[in-house]
């Protein structure tokens, strides 16, 4: 049986690569309307152009109908500053892709669940934050979390992990906090299926499947070019041209944004104490010194 994802209405919070993606995707295969928000204007500003260069390039390849674009677009708009996030408030379901910090994510999901009715689903974008924790942080404060409302409240919080670049990558990674109600789960994943996304599940330890798996191997390059086993091109060929990767380590690490990746493998070394997720120096001196690779124009490689 087909389960129906009742969602006609997304709010999309953050609207960085990831969030950007996710309001593409959603506008144009799902169908459903979006509310973009957040916090920083020149943000949307910058994410609805390259939304609309997406789609002007989809419509030239042929790829995506002009008609099929142009709806796609208009199905998009932008929550106003002076709305904030009680512009979200008739969704029905808000997914978060804010910067990978637990507090953040926190505070915004302890307001989301403030602001909006508590059959709102609550997904986030995390990359390897616990849910259960952010689930945890929408029980209302004095509450306990046994009660029905504190069930209710963190029942319908869910992870919902995209990759990057989103229109691209066919893969969702579907998280159940130790609280997410079936019900929740399944109109998740039926949502991610109607983005055209496959969907695979993973339990909520730190780093999901994906980053427990990526996040040691670009460590394990990064370690590499610190300590001068080879060079930067000779590392990511090496992974290249050997093993058929797209991209070398080093340069998926550029792209995902090493601020990204130093807060991820922060949160597998602090999440486990296993030393084999501990930074290298040299991940956290580039963040350090604002290189945070393509976004900042500056990481192992140059982009201005
Ligand atoms: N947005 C939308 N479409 C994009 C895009 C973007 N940012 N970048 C590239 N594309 C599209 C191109 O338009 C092109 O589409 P067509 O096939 O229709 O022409 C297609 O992708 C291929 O692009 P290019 O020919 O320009 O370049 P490429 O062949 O090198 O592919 C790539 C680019 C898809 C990014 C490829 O290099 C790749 O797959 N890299 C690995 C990406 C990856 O591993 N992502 C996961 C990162 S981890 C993550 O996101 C999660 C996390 O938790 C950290």
């Amino acid at each position: 049986m087909t389960i129906a994802h009742g969602i006609r209405t997304l709010g999309v919070l953050g609207a960085g690569q990831m969030g950007l993606g996710i309001a593409y995707v959603s506008a144009l295969h799902a169908r459903v309307a979006v509310r973009l928000y957040d916090r920083a204007p020149a943000q949307i500003e910058s994410g609805l152009k390259l939304m609309d260069k997406l789609l002007d390039k989809d419509v030239a390849k042929g790829k995506v109908g002009a008609a099929d674009a142009k709806d796609a677009r208009d199905r998009v708009q932008v929550v106003s500053q002076d709305e904030g996030l009680k512009g979200l408030r008739d969704v029905d379901m808000v997914v978060e892709a804010a910067s990978e910090n637990l507090q953040l994510k926190q505070q915004l999901f302890r307001s989301l669940s403030q602001e909006l009715p508590p059959t709102t689903i609550l997904a986030s974008n995390t990359s390897s934050i616990s849910l259960t924790k952010i689930a945890a942080a929408t029980i209302p404060e004095g509450q306990s979390a046994a009660s029905e409302e504190a069930r209710r409240s963190a029942g319908r919080v869910v992870g919902l992990h995209f990759f990057n670049p989103v229109p691209v990558m066919k893969l969702v990674e579907l998280i159940s906090a130790l609280q997410t109600s079936q019900e929740t789960l399944d109109r998740a994943r039926a949502f991610a299926v109607a983005c055209g996304k496959e969907v695979t599940v993973s339990k909520d330890v730190p780093g999901f499947v994906s980053n427990a798996l990526l996040m040691p191997f670009i460590n394990e390059a990064i370690l590499c070019l610190e300590k001068g086993t080879a060079t930067r091109d000779d590392i990511d060929k090496t992974l290249k041209l050997g093993m058929n990767h797209p991209m070398g380590p080093l340069q998926l690490a550029d792209f995902i944004g090493l601020d990204t990746c130093l807060a991820i493998q922060q949160t597998l070394y602090t999440g486990t104490s296993d030393s084999k997720y501990r930074p290298s120096i040299l991940l956290e001196r580039m963040v350090d010194a604002g290189w945070l690779g393509k976004k900042s124009g500056k990481g192992f490689y140059d982009y201005l």
